[in-house]
């Protein structure tokens, strides 16, 4: 079964791979790369840390695992490959819809050792219905689409573990060496100029993309000044030492009733000792880098931020256009550096790193527009509503994201340091509540021209 690639309407054909083999290859080497993430996650925690609920906010380590082989066998075995459920009386345990995450430790959950295994069955099934499906004649497998999906919700759910793992008190477990710094050419402007004009937004042409990413569709943009990096702890630090958390004319009304509500001072794990501020990383209590992406601030101390600095977050469409946009070819790149896939050289991605890089570092991965860090390091909050773009359609489920299209979730765009390149990318749309903070989650500012 070959498949022609449709042209893109906006261009040149985007240079994406769509040959069967390569796909498969592909798909092939994010499943496996998705389970040893989820091996590192949960070896190296013991059976009881695995079954504990670390915050209410989370699963249990233990449910992530069996949910990821769940989603796994839902889709590629009895979507697919029209198999009987393994374990019929286990799906409503794992159903996300059903059970809140605080409910989840107290379900008749698999114990780690039958989560483990039933994990590793549905793998193995499913790496023969890959080797066998016909990748194009369903749009659920055309161009590997399934099984895409199934290796990005495994990620997802790899950062959500990683989260846990930084949520759990104890001593550290996960060790990753340090991010690089920055070159030591020249540095780059504090922001950069973005022209006013038209731009592709959104894609219908990369293989991967998930329903809210699509289609691709044309945006009027006006001028605008966008951040050349993510805003650091730094200058954070100026905002809390200016009395942000204490004068209410920063917050949005929701925004200062948090504040009051939680008596809150500070990002999420920072602390402050003798006149120093010190964080919590992954089980270690260190001194908070002054040039480093804050990480841990909700929507609300985001867009308070900006305000206290005469600025704004940008919305959605102003990210990607900084972030996408090639004034010379007039067309969307799928990344800011171009069309390649990431490298380590071009973004902090894939848990390589448990911590964003400093500002300024990744020159090798700006866009256009002179932005730097807009992939890896730290998800970034917009401005924007999570909304569907115009001839949006779900699939292959509503519960993707058509159920949390509304005004109660915000846009976060460009991945953490936390999220592989699978499940990161141009166009990739993230959201989440704006009182997040556990999130791996930072901004960048924005003003009009
Ligand atoms: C897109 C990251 C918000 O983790 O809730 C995982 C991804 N969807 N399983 C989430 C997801 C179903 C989702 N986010
Ligand atoms: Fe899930």
């Amino acid at each position: 079964m070959t498949e022609s690639p449709a042209p893109s309407p906006y261009g040149p054909q985007d240079p994406v791979v769509q040959d069967p083999e390569a796909l498969r290859q592909r798909a092939l080497a994010a499943l496996l790369t998705a389970r040893e993430r989820t091996g590192i996650l949960t070896d190296s925690v013991d059976d009881h840390e695995l079954t504990a609920q670390h915050s209410p906010l989370m699963s249990p380590l233990v449910w992530d695992l069996a949910h990821i082989g769940n989603q796994e066998e839902l889709w590629l075995l009895r979507g697919v490959a029209g198999r009987e459920a393994m374990r019929p009386e286990i799906d409503g345990l794992y159903d996300a819809f059903e059970h809140p995450r605080a409910t989840r430790p107290s379900l008749p959950l698999l114990a780690p050792a039958e989560a483990r295994s039933y994990a590793s069955e549905v793998r193995g099934r499913a790496l023969d219905v890959l080797e066998s499906t016909p990748l194009g004649d369903r749009p659920l497998v055309r161009s590997g689409f399934v099984f895409g999906m199934i290796a990005q919700h495994e990620q997802q759910h790899d950062e959500t573990m990683l989260i846990t793992h930084q949520l759990r008190s104890g001593p550290a477990v996960l060790t990753a060496p340090e991010p690089p710094r920055a070159a030591g050419a020249a540095t780059p402007p504090p922001e950069v100029l973005v022209p006013g004009g038209p731009f592709t937004m959104g894609t219908s042409t990369e293989p991967w993309a998930l329903d809210n990413e699509r289609p691709a569709h044309r945006r009027e943009v006006p001028g605008f000044f966008i951040d050349t990096a993510p805003v650091t702890c730094g200058a954070y630090r100026a905002f809390i030492e200016d009395g942000g958390y204490t004068q209410r004319r920063w917050w949005q009304p929701e925004g200062w009733a948090m504040v009051r509500d939680h008596e809150l001072t500070a990002p999420l794990f920072w602390h402050r000792d003798a006149g120093q501020w010190l964080r919590r990383r992954f089980g270690v209590t260190e001194p908070v880098p002054a040039d480093e992406p804050v990480l841990h601030v909700s929507w609300y101390e985001a867009d308070a931020y900006a305000r206290w600095a005469g600025r704004r977050l940008p919305s959605e469409a102003e990210w990607e256009k900084a972030a996408r946009h090639d004034p010379a070819s007039g067309r969307s790149r799928r990344y800011p550096w171009g069309d390649e896939d990431p490298t380590p050289e071009r973004a902090n991605l894939g848990q390589r790193h448990l911590r964003p890089a400093p500002a300024g570092a990744y020159a090798a991965g700006r866009a256009p527009s002179g932005a730097g860090q807009l992939i890896g390091d730290v998800w970034e909050w917009t401005s924007s509503d999570f909304l569907p773009y115009p001839g949006f359609a779900p699939f292959p489920y509503r519960e993707y994201s058509e159920v949390f299209f509304g005004p109660e979730h915000k846009v976060l765009r460009g991945g953490s340091f936390a999220v592989d390149a699978v499940a990161c990318r141009g166009t990739f749309r993230n959201w989440d509540l704006p009182v997040r903070r556990q999130i791996f989650a930072g901004f960048r500012t924005a003003r009009d021209m």
